[in-house]
């Protein structure tokens, strides 16, 4: 059977464009494949100084994961922090990993950019964490969204390395973007937690509202006919829709006498119904913290097992 693996940094909400790049394919092929995800919450002290915070944040990330279909019986679904193979074998990789590659990683470079004062080194080495995420697993593909596309590059050249020097150990992870482009966010640049300009999966119906009824559009007037194809409102309805309310929508655009008010109506009524069923379930899962520890559980002595028996051959070979 092959595997995938993937993981979500504990830093917010998690908005349409975490689902939809990364998590949704995920999900819909742990029917077929060796299935692994996990909250990046180490990943997250890069950032997040504030423990009550990075702990409730990423409680919040396996309620989300769950309610949105991950199935702790098909998938090993854990918490970075307690598959301490990760952090072991991350020394190992940074000791095999050029400094020069670091230093050219988009997301170090736009830290530097953005005149960062005294960064951390783990946000300099990140990669290498996310690296040993996903090598000591020996996934066949990593679904992310294309931000990540440089980090798994530094993973599969770290991978390299290795495999040049030691001999054959480490299987060359294949990512999965299936998204060829960005999910947009409110004001039409890429979703993300960083522009305040996205839309949570699991938002209360007011927040949800709120996100929606700012994204920006053109001034047309009620009358006007409208261009769906430059409209921000359009191209996310795009992405929940079936082919006929993608159709319905486009011929209100071209017909005119339809506001944008009455279009983000439209993409309102799209999204509540489309995220119905996981709101339901995020309600009945919450009720039982409980059982969210035994799935959490279950998941970390499932992926400890996997991340050991690699982590056992990279000791033998590296001689410690
Ligand atoms: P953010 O940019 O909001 O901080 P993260 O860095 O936590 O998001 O991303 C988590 C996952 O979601 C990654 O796989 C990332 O590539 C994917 N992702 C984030 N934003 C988008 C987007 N707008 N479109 C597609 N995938 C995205
Ligand atoms: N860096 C990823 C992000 O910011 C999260 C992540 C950490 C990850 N380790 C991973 C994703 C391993 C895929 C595989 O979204």
């Amino acid at each position: 059977m092959k595997s995938l693996i993937t993981g979500i940094k504990a830093t917010g909400q998690l908005h349409l464009g975490n689902y939809l790049g990364s998590f949704k394919q995920a999900i819909e092929f742990q029917d077929s494949y060796d299935t692994y995800l996990f909250i990046a919450n180490l990943h997250s002290l890069t950032t997040n100084h504030d423990g009550e915070s990075v702990k409730q944040l990423s409680y919040e990330l396996v309620l989300d994961l769950l309610s949105l279909g991950a199935d702790p019986d098909k998938a090993t679904i854990f918490m970075q922090s307690d598959v301490p193979e990760h952090s072991e074998l991350t020394w190992i990789l940074s000791c095999m990993c050029p400094m020069g590659i670091l230093e050219r990683a988009h997301a170090w470079k736009d830290f530097k950019q953005k005149g960062l004062r005294d960064p951390n080194l783990g946000l300099f080495s990140y990669p290498i964490l996310m690296a040993a995420d996903i090598l000591i697993h020996q996934p066949d593909i990593v679904p992310v969204g294309s931000d990540q596309k440089q980090h798994l590059e530094i993973a599969q050249e770290i991978a390299k390395k290795f495999n040049n020097n030691y001999g054959p150990t480490f299987k060359i992870p294949k990512e999965l973007i299936t998204l060829t482009k960005d999910v947009p966010g409110i004001d039409g640049r890429k979703m993300s937690k960083s522009y305040n300009n996205y839309i949570p999966v699991f938002g209360s119906e007011a927040e949800i509202q709120k996100a929606i009824m700012k994204i920006t559009t053109d001034s047309k007037g009620i009358e006007e006919k409208k261009d769906p194809e430059s409209c921000n409102i359009f191209a996310i309805y795009k992405l929940l829709g079936n082919s006929q309310q993608i159709q319905n929508l486009q011929d209100k655009y071209t017909a005119g006498g339809v506001g944008y008010a009455d279009l983000k109506k439209e993409l309102l009524k799209l999204y509540l119904e489309y995220f119905k069923t996981a709101h339901e379930k995020r309600i009945e899962l919450a009720k039982n913290p409980k059982k969210i520890i035994e799935i959490l559980e279950f998941g970390a002595e499932k992926a400890r097992k996997n991340a050991r028996q690699n982590l056992d051959i990279v000791k033998e070979k590296t001689g410690v």
